[in-house]
């Protein structure tokens, strides 16, 4: 219109990038173990206490007032408060063990600076823009992921949420200080859409050409714990014919879950396992594995992880051991907003793809038309400290979504 000004577009990536460089290394030390290169960010714990403190203290920099909505998820806003049609950008702070610096923070510092790059080109929307910081997306500390999210939504109770415990016996609502308060629907109705930006945690922009990529669906997928029980004995005394050593039963369905999940070009990982008593001179009397497992199709999930049970139940016959499966959680096939995905995918020239990693916006989906930008892993590693994204790469993930606030909240 006449007299606006012209927004200013002649910022280049270069520095854009620098900018990325600037505000990433505030928080780069933070929780990162110098022994593997790692984090050990756990949600509610020091180092993600500080990523939230520095998330209010950016926000507050920007003028931007911060709502904690009683479940530990942050919001920040850029707008008018009573508005409604809020777009929600943002992610998580929180990792899994010795996990990347990018799965999770670069969403919500690509926010950050995607408002900083709106509001230097002179852009004004026309609705609200929302950072959004949630909590316990990893699971890593209290077993179930997207618990923020899921809080929010309403597809976690309260109860079950505040009840859940850390390995030293914490439960959520000591950690968070109060009681989670469960659904918020009337946080969820200003909002009209989420738009979460994640390094991409595969191989799949390994090779091309794009930086970014527009997510198109999740696969289903979830946590199972398997307890396999036997009997506790001396491991010199116990002749191998009298044993009933549950670390054999275990160890077989490790294979068959490999197996079975290559027999369905599905995926199947064992990657935490307690032993009881955890002694070298003993045969344990209990081995608790948890099985991840993912599947582009529900009925392969389920089909793999009945496969799985078989086995063991058939195995621990075989082995005088006891097994039993318990579902811990479980994120049905998310299908993204496909004329969303398509019209972000059109604007960026960006190519689609689907995911098997599990995010907020997985839950999201279910409530709010959603999408995902995924920036370029050039290792293709995550859930790693070799897990990675360049400057480069991450300046043109900030402008891809910076493009792609300004389309929904000024179109
Ligand atoms: C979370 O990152 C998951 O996919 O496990
Ligand atoms: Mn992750
Ligand atoms: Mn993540
Ligand atoms: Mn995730």
């Amino acid at each position: 219109t006449a007299g606006a000004p012209e927004p200013d577009r002649t910022r280049t990536t270069g520095a854009l990038a620098d900018r990325f460089r600037a505000l990433w290394d505030e928080i780069a030390p933070v929780g990162r173990d110098p022994r593997t290169g790692g984090y050990l960010r756990y949600a509610l714990t020091e180092p993600e206490r500080r990523l939230r403190e520095w998330f209010r203290a950016q926000a507050d920099r920007r003028g931007m007032p911060v709502t904690d909505d009683g479940n530990g998820n942050l919001f920040a806003r850029w707008g008018d408060p009573d508005a409604t049609g809020a777009v929600l950008t943002g992610s998580h702070f929180d990792s899994v063990p010795h996990g990347g610096a990018y799965d999770g923070p670069l969403g919500i510092v690509s926010a950050l600076l995607a408002v900083d790059e709106l509001r230097a080109a002179g852009v004004t929307p026309a609705r609200p823009v929302v950072v959004g910081a949630f909590v316990e997306e990893e699971g890593a500390r209290f077993g179930v992921p997207c618990l923020g999210s899921r809080l929010l939504t309403g597809a976690m109770p309260v109860e079950r949420a505040a009840g859940l415990r850390d390995a030293d016996g914490v439960s959520f609502a000591e950690a968070l200080g109060d009681r989670p308060v469960g659904a918020r629907p009337d946080l969820l109705a200003g909002f009209a859409a989420f738009v979460e930006l994640h390094v991409e945690q595969g191989r799949a922009l390994v090779d091309g050409a794009a930086p970014v990529a527009v997510a198109s669906a999740i696969w289903p997928h979830g946590r199972w714990r398997l307890d396999f029980d036997g009997e506790g004995n001396h491991a010199g005394t116990t002749r191998m014919a009298d044993r009933r050593d549950p670390m054999l039963t275990y160890a077989f369905t490790v294979l068959a879950a490999n197996k079975e999940a290559r027999l369905r070009g599905a995926h199947a990982t064992v990657g935490r396992v307690r032993v009881e008593p955890n002694a070298t001179n003993a045969v344990p009397s209990r081995v608790t594995g948890w099985l991840d497992a993912r599947a582009a199709e529900p009925d392969t999930l389920t089909g793999l992880v009945a496969a799985v049970h078989a086995k063991a139940v058939e195995r621990a016959r075989r082995d005088g051991t006891g097994v039993t499966l318990t579902e811990e959680s479980v994120t049905p096939l998310v299908g993204f907003d496909a004329d969303l995905g398509r019209r972000l995918a059109d604007l960026l020239d960006a190519p689609t793809l689907p995911t098997a990693a599990g995010h907020d916006a997985g839950v999201l989906a279910g409530h709010l038309p959603t999408a995902m930008l995924f920036v370029r892993n050039p290792t293709g590693v995550s859930h790693s400290p070799a897990e990675a994204a360049t400057d480069a790469d991450c300046a043109a993930g900030v402008t891809a979504l910076a493009r792609v606030l300004e389309e929904l909240t000024c179109r």
